[in-house]
């Protein structure tokens, strides 16, 4: 009788689900995250497709472990939040009027909404593994904190730069560069815009003293002294496009999720304790790091490439770490408390983590990049292609970049396509050629004949 007229908390659940689920179907199916691009680069910032028939392979009860970072699952995540989250942020085009009605459908009520539902259960899925596999539990005091964070910190201080070692060591370093760049872009186009939604409030003079990072990187006002504008003038200078998310398609899950984090830990301000962890490692380490970089600009292009953008944080930085701990996160705990400590590690130790992985995973497609030719002559000894799945485009077709979780055969039956690795590594391919695309890269296909037709299978390669 009362099961008529009262719902169960059980079937609540579900059916709150079930409406969350309904708003990320909608969110996903705004023209801007739904459409297949019309080209490889994104000419508009409000362009950024997510493929979204990828949802229904989603697992939404299972949080992406670490080890399963540089999957499409998470590629698919992290693209969908990324979106949500930038509905924050104000983007334009530099270079030409904006179309009102991308703008007006981009910025819409309806994915504000969706957004808001869609974040919970994505951020769950694309994080909450981090916070198991980091263990911060117990008493720290103050003095255990500080000793812990700067032991880290020098340890990466005195590591030997494996970025340089890769980048400088590949086939084609300023091919290998720009990737890295790309891999950057996404996150200093909009530079320390996460960081800006913490400055809002008043938590006494550590407000002011964020701000005072904030202002930095934003060039106390001068435009050309931007963070963000210092780097648009290196991608310039490297022959690379400056506009906000132009090579969405080149951004590994890894180099998503590093963006992603810091919006993560700054739009819910229950974690505004993880973000000063997470703001303390990452000032504290790009001061050294970005001096390694500062040395990759300068060998690679010898001298043509301003290194500004690294030298600017390799000396800055310096200030931004020591801020961060002696004027922001010391005064807190002592204000507050040592309870505060473990949410400000775990976000000092997940940042590391996800750093860890996005690293790996550029080595990655950098070692793939420069063995395009094997991979085509590898391909040549597979000569069973029973069970290949077999597709049909036309001329211009862009497919969104996508990773996959096995090794693929790839083989063109008839027309030609062009098979994208990354800006720089593009393999023409007619009917006859094969090649192998690894598991966990990122690539696309752009048909250039009027009609192409292609097949691929899964294989595992020795
Ligand atoms: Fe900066
Ligand atoms: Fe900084
Ligand atoms: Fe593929």
């Amino acid at each position: 009788m009362f099961s008529k007229y009262f719902q169960s908390p059980f079937s609540k659940i579900a059916s709150l689900q079930r409406r969350s689920y309904m708003a990320i179907e909608s969110f996903l199916s705004c023209s801007h995250f739904k459409d297949a691009p019309k080209d490889v680069f994104m000419e508009s910032p409000y362009q950024r497709p997510c493929r979204p028939q990828d949802l229904k392979a989603l697992d939404l009860s299972e949080p992406v472990s670490l080890e399963n970072y540089s999957s499409n699952e998470n590629l698919f995540i992290q693209r969908s939040i990324l979106n949500a989250y930038e509905l924050d942020l104000v983007f334009l085009p530099f270079s030409k009027a904006v179309n009102l009605k991308e703008f007006k459908t981009f910025y819409c009520d309806e994915n504000y909404q969706n957004a808001a539902a869609l974040l919970p259960s994505f951020e769950h899925l694309a994080f909450s593994s981090l916070e198991k596999s980091i263990n911060v539990s117990g008493h720290w005091t103050l003095q255990d904190f500080i000793q812990y964070t700067k032991t880290k910190i020098k340890d990466v201080a005195n590591s030997e730069s494996t970025l340089y070692k890769k980048i400088t060591g590949s086939k084609d370093p300023e091919s290998a560069a720009r990737f890295f760049f790309i891999q950057c872009a996404g996150d200093f186009l909009s530079e320390a815009s996460a960081m800006a939604r913490n400055v809002l409030g008043n938590y006494g003079s550590a407000t002011s003293e964020l701000f005072k990072v904030l202002i930095d990187e934003y060039g106390y006002g001068v435009h050309e002294k931007k963070h963000s504008s210092i780097f648009e003038g290196m991608m310039k200078d490297v022959g690379l496009n400056e506009m906000i998310h132009y090579y969405w398609n080149f951004y590994t899950p890894g180099s998503l999720s590093l963006i992603n984090y810091f919006h993560y830990i700054s739009k819910n301000h229950s974690r505004f304790f993880k973000y000063l962890g997470a703001l303390y490692y990452t000032e504290a380490t790009l001061a050294f790091t970005t001096k390694s970089q500062s040395k990759i600009v300068k060998d690679v292009f010898q001298g043509r490439v301003s290194s500004l953008y690294f030298d600017e944080h390799s000396h800055i930085d310096i200030h931004h770490g020591r801020m961060a701990l002696e004027k922001i996160i010391i005064p807190l705990v002592e204000l507050h408390g040592e309870h505060i400590i473990p949410d400000i590690l775990s976000g000092f130790e997940e940042f590391a983590s996800l750093q860890d992985v996005a690293d790996q995973e550029l080595y990655r497609h950098i070692e793939v990049h420069d063995s395009l030719d094997e991979l085509i002559a590898k391909a040549k000894k597979y000569h069973d292609v029973s069970g290949a799945v077999k597709f049909e485009e036309v001329l211009g077709e862009v497919s969104v970049s996508h990773i996959h979780n096995n090794d693929e055969l790839f083989m063109v039956d008839e027309g030609e396509l062009d098979l994208y690795f990354s800006p720089d590594k593009v393999v023409h391919m007619k009917a006859g050629d094969k090649i192998i695309i690894p598991s966990g890269i990122l690539h696309l296909s752009k048909i250039t004949s009027d009609t192409c037709r292609y097949s691929v299978k899964h294989i595992e390669v020795a």
